[in-house]
């Protein structure tokens, strides 16, 4: 198949896996990146996440290696690197080697857990943050429900997905929208700050969206973009759903996607139903994204017409995660 796009995979924060999966102890192989990876919780609770293969002969440590306290065991012949990559023991040998003990010889990414997650940061040149992951305070919270999740592989790239909110004329053809979403966008450095009116049909008692196409609400979305990879939606009506968004490459041609949701726990029983009729649109209308991301390709140099959103302003905001 053509290769539909020519992008590097920008640098930022990604999602590798909620934290509720990886207990103390616990090793995973990933695939993000386009690269062998291996996540790992040491002893004391701490997340690492370094490339896949042994520096010694080559064995992958998600598959059969071992966590030892701080550090995690190769399959193969048991050699020991910690969360940095460097070798800290060789169970059979009398010195360890001086290349693998004074520096790392396997690549190793900044971990923090935050909002239920574990996130790494990918860089193509190893250059460190220059931004953090936004803490989401009712994540975790006592007064919001535990995480709903839902997630998605889809063929594409991470500038593509973000573009849906800029191009305001796909509400209409995509997702039905009786007109054009108004909306405003405010960039300021690696945030992107989307508030949209956006007219939905009506939700009924029973939670049911009207389908006859007459009844109409406004209802506000205020969704923000932390970096390439983090998207926080919060909607309020009578009501309130707060959305986390995360992607995350998986090569440079395909994604993984995320959507957590949480409500407040206190809500009446019929907010309870809105909130949840609300998380459903929500997720039924990336459905309907996806078949058109999953086929479509880049354009770089489109033809635009005036009724199009703000796609050049957002490309350019974009082009920020790239490392060239
Ligand atoms: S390949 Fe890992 S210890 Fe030999
Ligand atoms: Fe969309």
């Amino acid at each position: 198949m053509a290769v539909r796009y020519e992008q590097a995979i920008p640098f930022g924060w990604f999602a590798l896996a909620y934290s509720s999966e990886l207990s103390i102890g616990e090793v995973k192989s990933l695939q993000y990146f386009d690269r062998e990876l291996v996540l790992f919780r040491t002893e004391s609770g701490e997340a690492q996440l370094l490339d896949a293969f042994c520096p010694h002969l080559g064995a992958h440590l998600g598959h059969g290696g071992t966590v030892k306290g701080e550090h995690i065991a190769c399959p193969f012949h048991g050699w020991q690197f910690d969360g940095d990559g460097v070798c800290r023991e060789v169970p059979y040998a009398t010195a360890i080697p001086s290349r693998a003990r004074q520096q790392s010889t396997i690549e190793s990414y900044p971990v923090v857990e935050r909002n239920a997650m574990i996130w790494a940061w990918y860089h193509p040149q190893k250059k460190p943050p220059n931004f953090e992951v936004d803490a989401i305070a009712e994540i975790g919270s006592r007064e919001w429900t535990d995480i709903d999740v839902y997630e998605w592989k889809i063929n594409t790239i991470v500038q593509e997905t973000g573009e849906n909110g800029a191009d305001v004329a796909h509400f209409m053809f995509v997702h039905s929208s009786p007109e054009m979403p108004k909306g405003e966008v405010t960039m300021n450095g690696v945030k992107r700050t989307t508030l949209l009116m956006n007219k939905v049909p009506k939700i009924n008692e029973q939670g049911e969206t009207d389908a006859t196409g007459e009844d109409w609400e406004f209802i506000e979305v205020n969704s923000v973009n932390v970096g390439p990879g983090q998207t926080i939606q919060r909607i309020t009506r009578a009501f309130e759903v707060v959305m986390m968004g995360t992607i995350t490459p998986i090569d440079d041609q395909s994604v993984h996607l995320r959507f957590v949701f949480t409500m407040p726990r206190s809500q009446t029983d019929m907010n309870q139903v809105f909130a949840e009729a609300t998380r459903d649109n929500i997720v039924g209308g990336v459905e309907q994204d996806i078949p058109i991301w999953n086929n479509k390709r880049y354009v770089d140099k489109p033809i635009l017409c005036d009724g199009d959103g703000p796609i050049a302003k957002y490309r350019k905001w974009f082009s920020q995660f790239y490392a060239d």
